[in-house]
């Protein structure tokens, strides 16, 4: 694990309440796979949250990084506000990433709201080893999704939103219609009820897509010496930072 003071280069926002910010991070952007997380300290004194915050990777850039997040609370409020310039303490890579197949894939991508993030990576990791990336967003109205620009063109974005606003309408695993029988391989990242919902859609499509998912949970150390991240799994209790993030997703739910 990497302890690096890293230099905030910009922010610029992404959506309605949600923030894109880039560091000069020499050796934390050496993260090993995509699906990887930071913790990030969001005080100058490092005590005031004292716990770090988890980020997933977004976006690898040479020596640089960018994280994309949504303002929810103290942490977020205060690194939304930096200037550009501000260190930043921050520890990683941490977690398990996605594993992605050797051979040249179909690659499905499912994000709900600011779940996304790390499948940014995956998307331009998956695309260097020859894969073909569909990734689809659900959000709660067109204000919560990622511009299409965000994302490599190589890449088909499709987006599902609950008030209709832009694309179909309705939750994200509702909506994977003929991409559910097209991917080779899914990777999920979003809120757990969208993980169930995921579950129930694929549990029966007859394909052995070995769907993964990105958990979230409340992670006050990052790396195993806490235990304040515990998950029940098919297969007993699991540290989320730890373990995961990256889970089977019939291994869970
Ligand atoms: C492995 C991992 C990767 C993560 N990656 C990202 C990422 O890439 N981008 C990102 O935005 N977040 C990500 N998160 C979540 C992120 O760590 C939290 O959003 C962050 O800790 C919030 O910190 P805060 O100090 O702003 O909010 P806090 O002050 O800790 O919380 C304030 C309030 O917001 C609520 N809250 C906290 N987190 C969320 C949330 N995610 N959504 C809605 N309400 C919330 C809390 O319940 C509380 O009521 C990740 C979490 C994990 C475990
Ligand atoms: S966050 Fe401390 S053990 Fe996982």
């Amino acid at each position: 694990m990497i302890i690096e003071d890293v230099t905030l280069l910009s922010t610029e926002r992404a959506y309605d309440g949600g923030y894109v910010s880039w560091f000069q991070a020499p050796r934390l952007s050496a993260r090993k796979t995509p699906g990887q997380f930071v913790m990030v300290h969001c005080s100058q004194e490092r005590t005031d949250p004292m716990f770090a915050r988890a980020f997933s990777y977004y976006r690898v850039d040479g020596d640089r990084f960018a994280i994309l997040y949504n303002v929810v609370g103290r942490g977020t409020t205060w690194l939304a506000a930096q200037p550009a310039g501000t260190v930043v303490r921050m520890y990683g890579p941490l977690g398990n990433g996605v594993r992605l197949p050797r051979d040249p894939s179909n690659v499905l991508l499912v994000g709900g709201g600011v779940g996304i993030a790390p499948l940014m990576d995956v998307a331009e990791v998956a695309l260097k080893k020859g894969h073909q990336v569909v990734a689809m967003m659900g959000a709660r109205s067109s204000a919560q999704l990622l511009d299409a620009g965000a994302w490599p063109r190589e890449v088909e974005y499709i987006v599902v939103t609950e008030d209709g606003s832009a694309g179909a309408k309705g939750f994200v695993t509702e909506q994977l219609g003929e991409y559910q029988q097209w991917a080779s391989r899914i990777y999920a990242c979003g809120p757990n009820p969208m993980f169930a919902s995921l579950a129930n859609t694929l549990r029966n499509n007859g394909r052995r897509q070995r769907p993964e998912i990105l958990m979230e949970e409340n992670m006050p150390c990052g790396w195993g010496m806490c235990y304040g991240c515990a998950i029940f799994t098919k297969h007993g209790v699991r540290l989320c930072c730890k373990d995961g993030p990256r889970f089977n997703l019939f291994d869970v739910y």
